[in-house]
């Protein structure tokens, strides 16, 4: 409908009527009733008291009472954009799954951008982790690959997840920090987790504050499996390198460009796909054997390590290209429901503690913001192939069985049938062992990797590093908390403790923290870092 096609008209209160006319729709309820005035609720006279059988009044208050869910728990603040992923060869003979099975076959994907700490209505260029989350809509069901632009994380057991999301996120008594890591519970909850400080070097550096989406990395972070069609596994290591290159902004930039524009990246990422400069990033896998992960230094189901690149090179296995917005964030970005556990047949996880952890987490947490069960019914969340099963009812269930049949076996021949050739079958690794709470001793080194990101930088990044961890610590108050966190530093590298030391006006150095086992010094310094090298 065009401006044309309606009329004005005034009301007795002076005020203006859009009135339907020629191709105009006319306004409903949502039950589908006609509206003859939406400017004034009924009432007993023009000056008296609104009447409550005004149900048109009541519908459009209560549905707009009713329009906020609660936002994620964490990852709250996101930007999406539809694409597809275009395989580069068939990888058959490692994975039997649909997307990777023939050169050129497109898969359709959405993928939503985040940062970790912030609400949702906070700013674009924060200090954090963002996520880099993929959902692929392949003809053997959805397969979520739900990842940061990080490698690693920071703890190495889902167990510690709330923990350490209650002290990145505000403090609960002043409800600040929003969206910064700077403040004495963050660094008090790092500074007694070890495991954290090769994440703590990343977040330090200057890949915590991305130009853009655009220009920014992603990882699968854990070890997951590929699955032939003969049931064999080998382990794999998922990688997003953006075609764009990496690139950072500075400090100082990502402060004033907070206050400027604190929808940078969104906007920045709506601007270039609306004008056709389609983002697009290349999948590069890191595929090995049991015997490579025996031998291996670290553990391959440790998140908190990565395997260097100079040690297995990634191979490049399909591009993704961001192309198309959504038409409403709501419906798509924001009802978007990414689960670690969306597996097609052909990939299968691994014992990885922390994603074991993730795949019970985001189902339950999905189940809460979405409202109940039924959240696959939402578009954005739907599969694109063909599905069938007998699940039904439930809040807005949109989807019932049709007919007689809601169970099987049954013998009326009807509703769909599981398939043991085309099914999930999940990869039968032998496991045993005692029901114990303890964690591996390969799980013990927290330094080695750290050490090894630091002098992986070039000077002007190691400098960002030493004067993010003075700016950051120099806003903590508690000072055992400031010398804990130096402690941790000396086993990483004695020139930025001294650094951060010397900016923190510490009087005296304390001593290293105690490290659980001896740190890997003769490793050669090669994490992930193929593109920030060139
Ligand atoms: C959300 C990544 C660890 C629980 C997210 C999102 C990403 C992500 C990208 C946002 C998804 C979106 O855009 O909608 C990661 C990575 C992890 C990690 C890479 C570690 C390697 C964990 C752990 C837990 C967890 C250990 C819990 C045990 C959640 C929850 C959400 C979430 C509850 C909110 C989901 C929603 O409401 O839609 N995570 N996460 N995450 N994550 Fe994680």
């Amino acid at each position: 409908a065009t401006m044309h096609d309606q009329k004005l008209r005034r009301g007795n209160g002076g005020e203006l009527h859009q009135v339907a006319e020629g191709t105009t729709p006319t306004l409903t309820t949502a039950q589908g009733g006609p509206v003859a005035d939406d400017q004034n609720s009924l009432k007993i006279g023009e000056r008296g008291p609104t009447v409550l059988e005004d149900f048109h009044f009541r519908e459009k208050i209560f549905h707009f009472d009713h329009e906020r869910i609660p936002e994620r728990v964490v990852h709250a603040r996101g930007y999406g954009a539809h694409g597809f992923f275009e395989t580069y060869e068939s990888l058959a003979k490692y994975t039997r799954a649909d997307l990777f099975q023939k050169a050129g076959q497109r898969t359709p994907a959405f993928v939503r951008f985040s940062t970790v700490a912030g609400n949702k209505g906070s700013f674009d260029l924060a200090r954090d982790v963002r996520g880099f989350a993929v959902k692929f809509y392949t003809q053997e069901g959805n397969w979520d690959l739900v990842g940061n632009n990080i490698p690693v994380f920071f703890i190495q057991d889902a167990i510690k997840f709330p923990d350490i999301i209650h002290a990145v996120k505000q403090e609960p008594d002043r409800a600040f920090p929003q969206a910064q890591s700077a403040h004495d519970n963050f660094w008090d909850f790092i500074s007694l987790t070890p495991e954290s400080m090769h994440m703590i070097m990343w977040i330090m550096s200057d890949r915590a504050i991305p130009r853009s989406f655009r220009f920014m990395e992603g990882f699968g972070v854990h070890t997951f499996r590929f699955v032939n069609d003969q049931d064999q596994s080998t382990f794999v290591k998922f990688h997003w390198k953006p075609k764009l290159g990496l690139q950072s902004v500075a400090w100082n930039e990502a402060v004033k460009i907070n206050g400027a524009d604190p929808d940078f990246h969104r906007r920045d990422l709506w601007e270039s796909i609306k004008s056709g400069a389609f983002p697009e990033w290349e999948l590069q896998v890191q595929l090995f054997d049991q015997e490579f992960a025996d031998n291996f230094d670290f553990d391959i189901l440790d998140a908190t390590k990565i395997i260097p690149e100079e040690t297995l090179p990634p191979i490049a296995v399909g591009r993704l290209v961001l192309d198309r917005m959504p038409d409403n964030f709501f419906a798509e970005t924001e009802q978007v429901a990414f689960m670690t556990q969306n597996v097609p047949p052909g990939i299968d996880f691994s014992n990885d503690p922390l994603l074991q952890g993730r795949n019970f987490s985001y189902l339950d947490t999905q189940l809460k913001r979405l409202g109940g069960p039924n959240f696959t019914h939402i578009p954005i969340n739907a599969p694109k192939c063909p599905f069938a099963n007998f699940q039904q009812d439930g809040h807005m269930a949109m989807r019932n069985p049709i007919g007689r049949v809601n169970y099987q076996p049954n013998s009326w021949g009807e509703g769909p049938r599981e398939s043991p050739d085309k099914g999930f079958r999940a990869f039968a690794d032998a496991e045993s062992g005692q029901k114990v709470r303890l964690r591996a001793e390969s799980f013990a080194d927290h330094y080695s990797q750290a050490r090894q990101f630091y002098i992986s930088q070039t000077l002007p990044e190691q400098k960002h590093i030493a004067a993010a961890l003075t700016f950051e610590l120099s806003k903590v108050k508690t000072p055992v908390i400031r010398e804990r966190v130096v402690s941790h530093l000396l086993n990483i590298d004695d020139t930025l403790a001294a650094k951060v030391a010397r900016g923190l006006g510490l009087k005296v150095l304390p001593s290293p923290a105690d490290a659980a086992v001896p740190t890997r010094q003769d490793l050669p310094p090669s994490p992930a870092l193929s593109i920030i090298k060139k």
